[in-house]
């Protein structure tokens, strides 16, 4: 019988679970057996391995977070560590290893593919950065934890006639903030790939109160100032110059947990079982994406060469309707 490991890394996303239980049950009825490693990584190198039966996996399509952990283990750049773990892999009898998880996993997933251990990866990550798939496991229901933040939000800060800034995750990647933003009728969008211009926040908010606005909403993404939150510090910068109530919200790990939504569970079934496809048929190297409505493979070289790029155009289509 064919042998398949699956492990989750990185940050957790809503989500993650239901892909782990498609590629237990997907390779189970293919005939292969799974082996789940907790906490990424670090569990390949400490052999923290647990059978994966059918039952195990039941009860766990609509939690949050993940059933094996998760975690960030930098000690996996040294390729000592990435030779003692394919070694590991190997004295268990594993044709190849899954990666559950966003672009940190699947560089460690792709130095494993280049050492001779086969390797799939499942976007899965609330960022929404990985190039090659249109959205990532998480996404989705962090989204909709977002606007009902703010939903709720708005409805104090129109009582009081208050700007709130909304700070979102996202150190690198504005998708969150952006998408966000324009599914709620944020005023401003603030996301790390376009420079921050205080002078434009500031006469955006001006504009909404001589246009009669009884609120504000300015949803940044954390990695638009890098050193510390970035929520608190452009509301300092924006009080020293405008005469207005303002107050922040900082929405944190909220936005990581939950049961998945129905997007994200159609997904991560998806994904998870063309993982075990992909594997099984002797590919490596590969993420399985989402483009369009349809999952395709693309090689970890390709995507981990380049960075997503952020939607001007629509970021533009956000401030046109909110405000103008
Ligand atoms: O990568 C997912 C993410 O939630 C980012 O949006 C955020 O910057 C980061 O993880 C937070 O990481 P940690 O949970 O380690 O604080």
């Amino acid at each position: 019988m064919q042998r398949i490991g699956v492990l989750t890394s990185g940050g957790d996303a809503p989500g993650m679970n239901a892909a782990l239980r498609a590629v237990t049950r997907e390779a189970l009825a293919r005939r292969a057996e799974v082996v789940g490693i907790r906490h990424g990584f670090a569990g390949i190198v400490r052999q923290e391995f647990i059978e994966l039966s059918r039952s195990r996996v039941g009860g766990i399509l609509e939690r949050g977070g993940t059933i094996l952990q998760t975690a960030r283990y930098e000690e996996f750049k040294r390729p000592e560590r990435q030779r003692q773990a394919r070694a590991i892999l190997r004295d268990q009898g594993l044709i190849g290893l899954i990666v559950i998880g966003g672009d940190g996993s699947f560089r460690a997933a792709q130095r494993l593919h280049l050492l001779g251990l086969p390797t799939i990866g499942i976007p899965a990550t609330i960022d929404n950065d990985i190039p090659g798939t249109d959205m990532a496991i998480g996404v989705d229901t962090a989204l909709n934890t977002v606007i009902r933040a703010i939903d709720r939000i708005r409805d104090t800060a129109t009582s009081h006639s208050r700007a709130f800034v909304v700070e979102v995750m996202g150190r690198r990647s504005g998708y969150l903030a952006l998408a966000a933003g324009l599914a709620a009728g944020a005023e401003i969008i603030l996301v790390p790939e376009v420079p921050l211009d205080l002078r434009w926040v500031v006469s955006r908010i001006k504009r909404g109160e001589e246009l009669g606005k009884q609120h504000s909403i300015i949803v940044v993404a954390e990695g638009v100032c890098p050193e510390g939150s970035a929520g608190y510090q452009i509301a300092r910068e924006i009080a020293q110059q405008i005469d207005y109530e303002i107050r922040v919200t900082v929405l944190g790990h909220v936005q990581r947990g939950g049961s998945p939504s129905v997007f994200d569970r159609l997904l991560a079934v998806r994904l998870g079982a063309a993982a075990v496809d992909r594997l099984l048929d002797g590919s490596s190297g590969q993420m399985v994406a989402l483009q369009g409505n349809a999952i395709i493979t693309k090689k970890f070289s390709e995507c981990l060469r380049r960075r997503k790029r952020i939607d001007r155009e629509l970021l533009k289509l956000a401030h046109r309707l909110a405000a103008d």
